[in-house]
């Protein structure tokens, strides 16, 4: 069996345990910012494949102490760098230090890749060459305090990269964060789900990826095709099986608008290019005067981040008629928001039944949970 170590944005941690134990792995063990597990490779080719919550799938190929550039040069040296990838594909060495003693982590990644480069001069009597853009095989080193983990990225691009979504507008989530709050939320398809701030589409594709059964990964290639041990055969297999239980495109109760035209076409270009159109219904309108589509379902939204001069003020006279029009037409809906505005819901005059911390990269944000049950969650006056 192989370790692993699958990466995830902060807070989804144990939506990633569950999917990586319905993938068959073993051991799994969360830790902040990711799950460590133990599985064959086929494991690793799933999660690849079909996990909505993973960043990337790392297979450790290598673990122990140093003290200097000098030790971890020996360790990685002694490792056989050959029988893992081709001399003819380039690689690159991304190093992250935690509590690390070494003074450059820069000196520290040219170090492990003379010693990568080394290894194969020694056994094949040439290198393989680097490339920092798009290369075949990707090495992560994590140096702790006093521990080396060495890595091979088995997903490449990272894995919220669907190879789906193209146009973009202003800050659009990353797929696997948006995948992760529409698990957060219990959405359960068959059920309404509204976006009423939809920006570039996140939430809607992911959503209905979700009911349509359609594998994240389904339109994209991934790291561990380009090594050694790739199993061709067995890799098929399960991507067969996998793109075999996706269903016909059709419509899912799935809605999303945003005030903003520019970003309804945007959606509506990703949801066309991804095959989803027809699973979604888009319209053009303001958050404060959507109608709602059904008598109950769950409303998920990511509102602007106030990061520029003015927007804070524009935000905090949103939020009352944000709370106005859930109060008035949303009554027997769940509601989400994700934002980093800690504001939100006093300011919506609401009291959120749920506040789940996220990170969206280095962002803290909250999902704020706020259940609209008619007349029942206005806040006392104080
Ligand atoms: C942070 S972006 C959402 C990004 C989206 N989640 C994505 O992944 O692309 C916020 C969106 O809210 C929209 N918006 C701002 N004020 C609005 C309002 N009053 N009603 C509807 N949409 C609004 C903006 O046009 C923008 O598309």
């Amino acid at each position: 069996m192989n370790q692993f170590f699958a990466t995830c944005p902060r807070g989804l941690e144990a939506l990633l345990v569950s999917e990586l134990a319905e993938f068959g792995a073993k051991n799994i063990q969360p830790t902040d910012g990711g799950v460590a597990f133990s599985g064959d490779m086929p494991v690793c080719y799933q999660a690849n494949l079909e996990s909505r919550i993973a960043t990337r799938i790392l297979w450790q190929v290598g673990r122990g102490r140093y003290a200097n550039e000098e030790d971890l040069y020996q360790a990685v040296f002694k490792l056989n760098w050959p029988q893992w990838f081709d001399v003819k594909r380039d690689f690159l060495v991304k190093v992250t230090g935690v509590k690390c003693p070494l003074k450059s982590l820069e000196f520290a990644t040219l170090r492990i890749k003379d010693a990568i480069c080394d290894r194969f001069r020694q056994a094949v009597g040439s290198r393989p060459y680097i490339d920092t853009k798009e290369p075949d095989v990707r090495v992560h080193a994590y140096l702790a305090a006093e521990d080396y983990q060495l890595y091979i990225d088995t997903s490449g691009n990272p894995l919220y990269q669907r190879g789906l979504r193209r146009a973009s507008v202003e800050a659009p989530l990353r797929e696997n964060l948006a995948a992760g709050i529409i698990r957060l939320s219990g959405w359960q398809p068959g059920t309404p789900l509204l976006d009423p701030m939809c920006g570039s589409g996140t939430f809607l594709l992911e959503a209905a990826m979700m009911a349509l059964d359609m594998a994240p990964g389904s339109g994209r290639h991934f790291g561990f095709e380009k090594l050694n041990n790739f199993d061709a055969a067995a890799w098929e297999k399960l991507r067969l099986k996998v793109l075999g239980r996706a269903k016909p495109v059709s419509f899912q109760k799935i809605y999303g608008s945003d005030a903003d035209l520019r970003a309804v076409r945007v959606s509506r270009e990703n949801l066309k290019q991804a095959g989803l159109l027809d699973a979604v219904q888009l319209s053009h309108v303001d958050m404060t005067e959507v109608p709602a589509p059904a008598e109950s379902g769950v409303l998920i939204a990511n509102p602007p981040y106030g990061i520029r001069i003015g927007e804070d003020e524009a935000l905090a006279a949103l939020y009352p008629k944000m709370a106005e029009a859930l109060k008035k037409r949303f009554a027997g809906w769940n509601t989400y928001f994700l934002t980093n505005d800690m504001r939100l819901p006093k300011l919506m005059r609401l009291s959120p039944s749920k506040r789940t911390p996220l990170f969206n990269g280095p962002l803290e944000c909250r999902l704020f949970e706020i259940r609209m049950v008619a007349g029942s969650n206005r806040r006392e006056k104080s």
